[in-house]
């Protein structure tokens, strides 16, 4: 059998968790990965870790080569910044490996000379969940644990569902009644997952499951979950990779219950301290108006708090109002000089449509990232010339149901005004019912080459 390929420097001595408040250094996790002297989340950090960084580059890229599953996975294959687990345990779908597109139409609308999305909805589970849920999975497997459990707004569980099942363990998945699509629920089904539907939001189901693990062996697998943010660490590097190590300026992410975010964040300081990359890019971090806090806690109290809310947005991924990470992402916000902005409903659905039309597409939650790009060109943050990446973090596929009404004019009121028609309008595409007739088909199209010449 081929054998992955290695480099000598072991990374299993080096990884240990730490608080990210009070620096605690336990030796091991708690059920549900809080420091068990102040309560808040702990991340791992690599102490002594070094690397020749051309060495690192060059193995990467030999890895792209390989047959072997650890290889040809895009998680995997940059294990020497991840804790290490041992190959017997690590469950992989090929995860990662996915494409950076540039956007050519959405770059014109915004007013920027390129603009690129590295689309992490082209993963196994149609979202970026799959990074972090290989490497989380896998401790789960490594640890012996018979069940495993997310609370989700839907993709974490279609990942995590999918991740059991090949690793053989069982799931519980605790979802919000009603809000959440059917493609994602339809996926936690047919992986085999119990599926609870809670008569809560998202942050009623986190409740309830922070309260199960203390009581039950089940095993965490949301975004507080350490090795989740280490797996999705992999976007970025991967993202770098393909930029030939070239940071972009700005790197646009979306945010919910924010441990992506903390995680890129994560991985650009890393990349720096190792000297993969000579300058770090600037990570702003989009949220929905109706599903606020972050954006709150940054431009009201400075970062001083974060005053939970309940949440309210069709961006259903994002419908968080206490998000977890908060304090991980603040301090990634901070070190890399990056922004928070809030976008509208409408602004959400137009920006949609327009990653759509570059023949891309992604799902409502994704589609933050362009409309609050937009915003800071507006306020000059962002600047024509600069370089920027959207990180896509869904697929298209995962909530038909939204683009469905978008197009036929469903997702608004039925009344609207006369701004909305103007945003929205030119961009929605309603299907045409005609008679079998190929007359009919003729003249629609004739019309549809009229309006467009
Ligand atoms: N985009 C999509 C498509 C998501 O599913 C999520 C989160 C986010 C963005 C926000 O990422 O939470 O790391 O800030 N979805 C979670 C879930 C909460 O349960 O699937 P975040």
């Amino acid at each position: 059998m081929e054998q992955p390929l290695s480099i000598s420097q072991p990374t299993e001595a080096t990884a240990q968790l730490r608080c990210i408040s009070c620096g605690a250094t336990p030796a091991s996790a708690t059920q549900d990965f809080r420091c068990a002297n102040c309560g808040d989340l702990v991340e791992f950090v690599f102490p002594g870790r070094t690397f020749d960084p051309l060495t690192l580059k060059s193995v990467w890229l030999t890895r792209k080569a390989s047959c072997h599953k650890l290889d040809q996975s895009g998680v995997w294959r940059f294990r020497e910044l991840l804790p290490h687990i041992p190959e017997e345990h690590a469950i992989t779908l090929r995860e990662g490996n996915t494409p950076l597109y540039d956007l050519p139409r959405c770059a014109r609308i915004a007013g920027l000379d390129t603009l690129q999305a590295k689309h992490q909805g082209m993963n196994p589970t149609a979202s970026f969940k799959d990074t972090g849920m290989t490497v989380a999975a896998s401790s789960a497997h490594q640890g012996g644990f018979r069940w495993v459990a997310c609370a989700s707004t839907g993709n974490t569980s279609a990942s995590m569902a999918a991740y059991a099942a090949r690793g053989n363990m069982h799931n519980l998945v605790l979802i919000p009644e009603g809000k959440i699509s059917w493609g994602k629920l339809s996926q936690s089904l047919d992986y085999g997952a119990l599926t609870c539907q809670l008569r809560t939001d998202f942050d009623g189901c986190v409740r309830i499951l922070n309260e199960l693990v203390r009581r039950k062996p089940v095993y965490l697998l949301n975004s507080v979950n350490p090795y989740r943010i280490e797996g999705q660490k992999t976007a970025a590097i991967e993202l770098l990779e393909q930029l030939k190590w070239d940071p972009p300026d700005h790197i646009i992410v979306p945010g919910g219950n924010l441990g992506n975010s903390s995680a890129i964040g994560k991985a650009l300081l890393e990349m720096r301290e190792l000297k993969l990359i000579s300058r770090l890019p600037r990570l702003s971090i989009i949220q929905a108006q109706g599903a606020n806090p972050f954006y709150r806690s940054v431009r009201e109290f400075g970062g001083t708090k974060l005053e939970p809310m309940t949440a309210d947005t069709q961006a259903t991924a994002i419908r968080i109002g206490n998000p977890a990470s908060w304090k991980k992402a603040l301090r990634v916000l901070r070190a890399t000089g990056g922004e928070v902005e809030q976008v509208t409903e409408l602004e959400i659905a137009e920006a949609k449509a327009e990653i759509g039309a570059d023949g891309i597409g992604c799902e409502p939650a994704s589609a933050v990232t362009l409309a609050g790009l937009k915003k800071l060109l507006r306020r000059g943050f962002v600047k024509q010339s600069e370089t920027a990446v959207l990180i896509l973090t869904g697929h298209l596929l995962k909530d038909p149901d939204f683009t469905i009404k978008f197009h036929r004019g469903d997702l608004f009121p039925r009344t609207p005004d006369a701004f909305q028609t103007a945003q929205i309008g030119p961009l929605q595409r309603a299907p045409v019912v005609l008679d079998a007739d190929l007359a009919a088909v003729i003249a629609a199209l004739d019309a549809a080459e009229s309006r467009n010449s």
